[in-house]
């Protein structure tokens, strides 16, 4: 929640992503500058970087909620995001100022360099702080000496903050050429780029694939096993209906098991191979481990490169508050196909064909339950799917 009135710095950029230097440097400038809070403000369409492409916005916004999300002096606004045509300093600073905000503005000293191109910087210059972050190449003190600063001068600080040596376009390199970027970012930061599969080329679905991995599974999966993925394949198809989503919805649900049964040692090798990232609960719990192995394996065996079905796989035995509609339904279908025996099955599987939310909620409802009255650990994210549901935390997707 954004509190008004009071002394706040404001913190733009394109956020893609947002990573650790970001929460450093936001909260060494709050210290020094004993403000109250810091505003991160994801740029919409940025006239200063508008040939460069840059990742969706929503997506941009969601990755700072997430990265800011523990700091309680930390907040976050959609303010220039939901401009329509390109949004300004200037605009930005008139709007807060007409919410009652006194504030201050990290900027690099390239910006501080050439603030007189911008749209009013007269007025951005008398009416707000700058707070200046040092830049390769640029001289804050020889910048300042120009005649055109000298007015402003007391509105001008530098923040004696260290150098942060990574930086957005960093992680995007890593990303693209397949390297972890762990302690670069917040985890769930981290877990966002890898589960919508942002900075790598998202591909359709080839219908071929099918056939070629039930094939597969076929002759290397136990009759049980193979006969349990029918029987998901069949529950999820069902809930998802004649949608346009229904090959992804067949082929996630055909492929959510296929590491399930593999060796221990195994599915560690594949889970430390993937990019998932991974909290140490999963890691040492064998059964959770073959959903992200087996969405790792999908992608590199069979060439799936779709975020929504490896999503889908990846989270289907724990959940993920955020998941995808294909997620939900391989979630449901994986858990109340006909083969499984207990209690109020029957009553969650027609549940699940007139409203998916409400059948999952039954579920989560059912499963903590058992967990429990068994004394057995709850992975925390079947609590925040069933939060997700009931209102708890704002749903994106
Ligand atoms: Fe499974
Ligand atoms: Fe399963």
């Amino acid at each position: 929640m954004i509190e008004k009135n009071k002394n706040c710095v404001i913190y733009g950029g394109t956020f893609d992503p947002p990573h650790l230097g970001h929460l450093f440097l936001a909260e060494a400038a709050r210290r020094e500058q004993s403000a109250e809070q810091v505003i991160f403000l994801p740029a919409g369409d940025p006239p200063h970087k508008k040939n460069k492409k840059i990742t969706d916005a929503r997506d941009r916004l969601n990755m700072v909620r997430l990265a800011v999300k523990d700091n309680p002096y930390f907040n976050v606004s959609d303010f220039e995001i939901k401009q329509t045509g390109l949004s300004y300093t200037a605009k930005t600073l008139r709007y807060f100022k007409s919410e009652g905000f006194n504030v201050s503005f990290i900027i690099g000293a390239d910006s501080l360099d050439e603030i007189f191109s911008w749209k009013d910087p007269e007025y951005i210059l008398a009416n707000s702080r700058l707070l200046v972050l040092p830049r390769k190449n640029y001289n804050i003190d020889k910048i300042l000496t120009k005649d055109k600063y000298k007015k402003y001068i007391d509105n001008i600080n530098k923040l004696a903050v260290g150098r942060i040596d990574f930086s957005s376009s960093q992680i995007r390199e890593r990303i693209k050429s397949n390297k972890r970027i762990k302690y670069m970012t917040p985890f769930e930061v981290e877990e966002y780029i890898v589960r919508k599969r942002l900075y790598l080329k998202s591909e359709t679905v080839d219908q071929t694939k099918f056939a070629q991995i039930d094939n597969y599974l076929k002759n290397n999966m136990s009759d049980d096993r193979y006969q349990h993925t029918l029987r998901v394949i069949e529950t999820a198809s069902n809930i998802a209906g004649n949608k346009d989503y229904l090959e992804k919805v067949k082929i996630a649900a055909l492929c959510h098991d296929l590491c399930k049964g593999y060796p221990e040692s195994k599915l560690q090798r594949l889970v430390k191979n993937s990019n998932w990232p991974l909290k140490s609960f999963e890691y040492k719990e064998a059964s959770l481990l073959h959903g992200p192995a087996s969405a790792y394996l999908t992608e590199k065996k069979f060439d799936i490169t779709d975020n929504q079905i490896l999503e889908a796989i990846r989270y289907h035995t724990i959940g993920h508050p955020d998941l995808g509609l294909i997620g939900k339904i391989i979630f449901l279908a994986d858990k109340i196909e006909p083969g499984r025996d207990y209690p109020g099955r029957g009553e969650i599987y027609k549940l699940a064909l007139d409203d998916i939310e409400q059948a999952i909620l039954k579920l989560t409802n059912h499963n903590l339950e058992y967990l429990m009255n068994r004394n057995i650990e709850i992975h925390p994210n079947l609590i925040l799917l069933r939060n997700s549901i009931l209102g708890g935390r704002n749903n994106n997707e």
